[in-house]
């Protein structure tokens, strides 16, 4: 029998090496817009026991905020750190979009809904590839530095809400890496960085889009769940 969205969510979540994730996490979103286009067999949705925390490579070491080194923008380490904290937040971004699908799969929702969040997570996939690109072009890689510990914490606390993940994911985080993203890239510009420019300027386009797509949904399911509220009162 062919996989269910939400088993292949799960897959991509428990699969830790960075590179292996993303490439996996492609090919479920490929074959996912093959059925809804009619080009495979449909697809159900079906439920899943994710796990509570995604897997993930060995390192980077997690740290907590305070004890990450903060290095200065102005130098090419400071820019490598920098690079290496954005691919720590897209890969983290992979697994929350994937996590959205199998933490909830047993909440009906529109089929568009799970066409934008495998959309996103494809997308995510290749931002984190991007930049562990620009990183091995500049002699690092992702894992090379430490990176902080507890970005999982909004998934875990609205592993059971799906209105607190919609507002807490897409509206605050993501909203809140769109605000710092053109200082970074100004960041790069000044130091003709082109290839990092180039990724942080797609990165940016499509965060838009998430943070659309979770307004969207938030609004779309408070309507719905306030709705039912009333009538059944
Ligand atoms: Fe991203
Ligand atoms: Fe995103």
């Amino acid at each position: 029998m062919s996989k269910t969205l939400t088993q292949m969510a799960t897959e991509v979540l428990t699969t830790a090496e960075g590179r292996a994730k993303t490439a996996l996490s492609k090919r479920y979103a490929a074959e996912w817009f093959a059925s809804r286009t009619g080009d495979a067999p449909e697809m159900e949705i079906g439920t899943a026991t994710p796990p509570l925390y995604p897997s993930r490579p060995e390192k980077p070491e997690l740290l907590s905020p305070r004890d990450v080194p903060k290095r200065r923008p102005g130098t090419e380490a400071g820019r490598i750190a920098l690079l290496h904290a954005v691919a720590h937040i897209e890969l983290n971004a992979v697994d929350l979009h994937w996590d959205i699908i199998a933490r909830f799969g047993h909440v009906p929702m529109p089929i568009g809904f799970y066409d934008d969040w495998v959309k996103c997570a494809e997308e995510e996939s290749r931002h984190f590839e991007m930049v562990c690109d620009c990183l091995e072009q500049m002699g690092s890689f992702y894992g090379a530095l430490p990176a902080h510990a507890g970005m999982w914490r909004a998934a875990e606390d609205t592993a059971e809400d799906l209105m607190g993940r919609l507002a807490v994911v897409p509206m605050v985080l993501e909203a809140r890496g769109l605000d710092v993203t053109p200082g970074m890239i100004d960041i790069f510009r000044k130091a003709k960085a082109e290839n990092a420019i180039a990724a942080l300027e797609v990165i940016y386009a499509e965060e838009v889009g998430h943070v659309a797509y979770g307004s969207k949904w938030f609004h779309l399911y408070a309507n719905h769940f306030f709705t039912e509220e009333a009538s059944s009162a």
